[in-house]
């Protein structure tokens, strides 16, 4: 923290948010605006999710998206509510979204930023009551503002990242982001309808022994990862996957762990969408003091192509990452 003002646990999320716009000399506040505006369509998810089984608005919505899943109605209200909150706000001109064949252009000239999310994940657990989330990243756009945006303003490396964070919706509510000065963790007081700061400047374990994989597509994994994973057990590491990525991710953040997503046979660049999944997380990760790869280079290194694009997924605990990537290394 450089603000050297004081802030500590309780601290509500909008008040947190002012007192860190001075880590940013020339802020205006737009970017303080857009994190509020996503908190408020987090908090709407939120009520959305505690209710699904009484609203109906569980099960598939009947549509797939344009990488083939068959969307849950969640999926497509998650989307519609951050949609609303990112055009509404005025600080956003294009945003990418894993529902979203095509970039949204928001038509938004002066927006400065660039925000790609996935409003909705672990759509498999919705109906089963199972922790879900939402991700986002958010860049700067690259061309002047005032123009039309262009490609450039869209597929920047994850090291362009001016924000990122997530959502878990869990056995509690969190909101966890970082602006590139650590990660902080706010819980959502369903009461009083505030995210207050509950876990200040998170640092994950150097190392674990946690390690969360789906298993069931060992057969089409490559001998590396095999490998890695007899490690794991020789080792007695706790297998624990929720098939969530965020809630799987943020487990191994406290916690100290390692999660996979590589390569498979039917994903041959793994399941997880660059832009939208990884990404953020990656951020996180490092500002967290853990490491994410995709067994060779580091994801905030990678060029994006195009707009859904996946990637082989390795994060968390630096020294499990780091071991992976070696047992990568050898069996090649
Ligand atoms: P989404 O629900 O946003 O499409 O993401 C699903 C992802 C991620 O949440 C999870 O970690 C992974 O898919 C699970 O995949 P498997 O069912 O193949 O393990
Ligand atoms: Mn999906
Ligand atoms: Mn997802
Ligand atoms: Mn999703």
């Amino acid at each position: 923290d450089q603000t050297g003002m004081a802030y500590s646990v309780g601290t509500t999320l909008d008040r947190f948010i002012k007192l860190k716009q001075s880590d940013f000399p020339f802020a205006s506040g737009e970017l303080s605006q857009l994190l509020r505006d996503i908190a408020l369509a987090a908090k709407i998810v939120n009520r959305e999710t505690n209710r699904a089984g009484l609203a109906n608005i569980g099960g598939a919505f009947g549509q797939t998206n344009v990488q083939g899943e068959e969307q849950q109605k969640l999926d497509v209200i998650a989307n519609i509510r951050f949609m609303r909150a990112l055009s509404k706000g005025g600080e956003v001109c294009a945003i990418v979204s894993e529902e979203e064949d095509a970039v949204v252009d928001l038509q938004n000239n002066s927006g400065k930023y660039v925000v790609a999310i996935d409003p909705l994940d672990g759509s498999s657990n919705i109906d089963v009551n199972i922790s879900i989330g939402t991700i986002f990243s958010i860049y700067r756009r690259k061309t002047p503002i005032g123009s039309p945006i262009q490609q450039e303003d869209i597929m920047q490396p994850g090291s362009e990242q001016v924000a990122a964070g997530y959502v878990l919706y869990g056995s509690s509510t969190m909101l966890v982001y970082t602006t590139g000065f650590g990660v902080n963790g706010f819980t959502y007081e369903t009461s009083l309808g505030e995210f207050f700061l509950s876990h200040p400047q998170i640092q994950a374990p150097k190392s674990g022994s946690i390690y969360s994989i789906n298993e069931g597509l060992e057969k089409d994994w490559q001998d590396g990862i095999k490998s890695y994973v007899d490690q794991c057990k020789e080792n007695r590491f706790a297998a624990r996957y929720i098939g969530s990525l965020v809630a799987d991710f943020h487990r191994n953040l406290l916690k100290g762990g390692i999660y996979l997503y590589p390569a498979t046979k039917k994903n041959p660049s793994g399941k997880l969408r660059l832009l939208y999944e990884a990404n953020a997380l990656a951020f996180i990760a490092e500002q967290a003091g853990a490491k994410a790869s995709d067994g060779q280079e580091r994801i905030l290194d990678i060029v994006p192509e195009s707009l859904h694009q996946r990637t082989p997924l390795l994060i968390g605990s630096t020294e499990l990452v780091e071991d992976a990537m070696n047992y990568i290394q050898l069996a090649k």
